[in-house]
C-alpha cells in the first residue's frame, strides 16, 4: 500500500493547481469551473498560436480561447479514433510551415485524448519541438492523458505505435467542458479512475463505488487521479517500473477493444479487463462499480481472436507477459503469466 500525498495548491475556492515534475520539465496543471474564457493567466499567449482541435468540440470552448491571442491559426480534424493518424500530423505539420510557425510559437489542443495526443506528437516533432498546451474536454483525458507526456499517432492500424515523450507548458481542466460531453463518454473516462483508485487508493475507490451523485464531485475525481498519476509519472517518466501498474485491465481489455473492431469504448472494454485478474472479492467490488456506471462486466468476445491480439501486442514480446493483479484493493502485483495461462482465464 503506498500513500498518496493530498497536497495541491488552492488558488481560490474553485480552483486547484497541481505541480507535475519530471526530468526535463515541470509544468502546471489548473482544475476549475469557467477556465477557458481566462486562458490567458494560464498560459503564455503572446505569440503565433495554433489551435488544433476536432469537428465535435462546442465552437464556444474554441472562440473563449481563440478571443485572447492575438496571432492565432486553427486546425479542425474529423473526430475519432480513426483520424489520430499520419495524413492528420501531417496536416497540422504543414498549417505549422504554412503559417511560419518558429521554435518560439507553440500549438494548444482543445479536445479529448485523440487530439492530445496527436498534436503534442506534432509540436514534440516540429522543429525538434515547440511549446504545448493542453484543454482535455473529455473525463479520460482529463484524468488520465494530460499528464504523463505520452504522445501518439496510430499507423498500420496499429494503435499508439509512433509517439514521443513530451512534456506540455501546461494544462488546463476546465471541469465546465465535460456538460456537453455524452453520457457513455463520462463513464467511459470514469473507468480509468477507478483502475488508479483500485491499485492504489482504497478510500477512493469506495468514494467512487459509494457516490451518490458522481458528476457532483467529478472535480474530486479528477484531482484525485491526476494525484496518483503524478505520483506513477514523477517516479517513472517512461513506464520502466510503477508506470506499468496503470496498465491494469488493459492487457485482456485492450486485445477485447481490437477484437470487436473499436465497438466499444477503451474504457468500457478496460473495465472488463480488470475483473479477470482481481481476486474474488476485489472483482465483486469492480463488477458493483461498473454496474453502477452503466459500464459492462462482461462483452461477448472471440476468445482465439483475443489472445491472438494479445501475443502481438508491443508488451508481449517474450515468453511470458507481465500483467498487474489486484488482490486487495488499494494495492497491486506484478505477475509474470504466459499466454496458456491467459488463455485459461479468457
Ligand atoms: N497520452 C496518454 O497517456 C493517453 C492515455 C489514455 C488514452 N490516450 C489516448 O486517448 C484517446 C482516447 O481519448 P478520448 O476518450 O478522450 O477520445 P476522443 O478524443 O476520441 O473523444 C471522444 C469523443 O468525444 C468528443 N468530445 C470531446 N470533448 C467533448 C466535449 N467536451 N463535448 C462533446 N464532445 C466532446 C470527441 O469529438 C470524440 O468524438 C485514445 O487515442 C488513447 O490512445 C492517451
Amino acid at each position: 500500500m503506498v500513500t498518496i500525498l493530498y497536497n495541491y495548491k488552492v488558488l481560490n475556492n474553485d480552483i486547484k493547481q497541481l505541480n507535475i515534475n519530471t526530468k526535463d520539465n515541470s509544468y502546471t496543471i489548473t482544475i476549475g469551473k469557467n477556465l477557458l474564457k481566462n486562458v490567458d493567466k494560464y498560459f503564455s499567449l503572446d505569440r503565433k498560436i495554433l489551435i488544433v482541435t476536432d469537428d465535435n468540440i462546442p465552437l464556444n470552448y474554441i472562440n473563449d480561447v481563440k478571443d485572447k491571442i492575438k496571432n492565432c491559426h486553427i486546425i479542425t480534424i474529423p473526430n475519432g479514433e480513426e483520424n489520430k493518424n499520419i495524413t492528420n500530423y501531417q496536416n497540422i505539420i504543414s498549417e505549422l510551415i504554412k503559417n511560419n510557425f518558429t521554435r518560439k510559437d507553440a500549438i494548444i489542443a482543445i479536445g479529448g485524448g485523440v487530439i492530445g495526443d496527436m498534436s503534442a506528437f506534432a509540436a514534440s516533432t516540429y522543429m525538434r519541438g515547440i511549446d504545448f498546451y493542453n484543454i482535455p474536454t473529455t473525463l479520460l483525458s482529463q484524468v488520465d492523458s494530460s499528464i504523463g507526456g505520452k504522445t501518439a499517432i496510430d499507423f498500420l492500424s496499429i494503435k499508439n505505435i509512433i509517439g514521443t515523450f513530451y512534456q506540455p507548458k501546461g494544462v488546463l481542466i476546465d471541469i465546465d467542458t465535460l456538460q456537453s460531453l455524452p453520457k457513455r463518454q463520462l463513464y467511459n473516462g470514469l473507468v480509468e479512475s477507478i483502475k488508479m483508485a483500485a491499485t492504489f487508493d482504497k478510500e477512493f475507490f469506495n468514494f467512487i463505488k459509494d457516490s451518490n451523485d458522481i458528476f457532483e464531485e467529478i472535480e474530486t475525481v479528477i484531482y484525485k487521479s491526476l494525484l496518483i498519476k503524478k505520483y506513477v509519472v514523477e517516479q517513472d517518466e517512461k513506464e520502466q517500473s510503477i508506470r506499468k501498474v496503470l496498465n491494469f485491465g488493459h492487457t485482456i481489455g485492450h486485445a477485447i477493444e481490437e477484437s470487436l473492431n473499436l465497438k466499444y469504448f477503451h474504457g468500457e472494454c478496460v473495465g472488463v479487463g480488470m475483473l479477470f485478474f482481481s481476486s474474488d472479492e476485489v472483482k465483486s467490488k469492480i463488477k458493483e462499480t461498473l454496474t453502477k456506471y452503466n459500464l459492462p462486466t462482461h462483452l461477448d468476445y472471440d476468445k482465439n481472436k483475443v489472445i491472438e491480439l494479445i501475443k502481438h501486442d508491443k508488451k508481449s514480446q517474450s515468453e511470458t507477459i507481465s500483467i498487474i493483479y489486484v488482490n486487495e484493493i488499494g494495492t497491486y502485483e506484478i505477475r509474470q503469466m504466459t499466454l496458456s495461462e491467459i488463455g485459461n482465464l479468457l
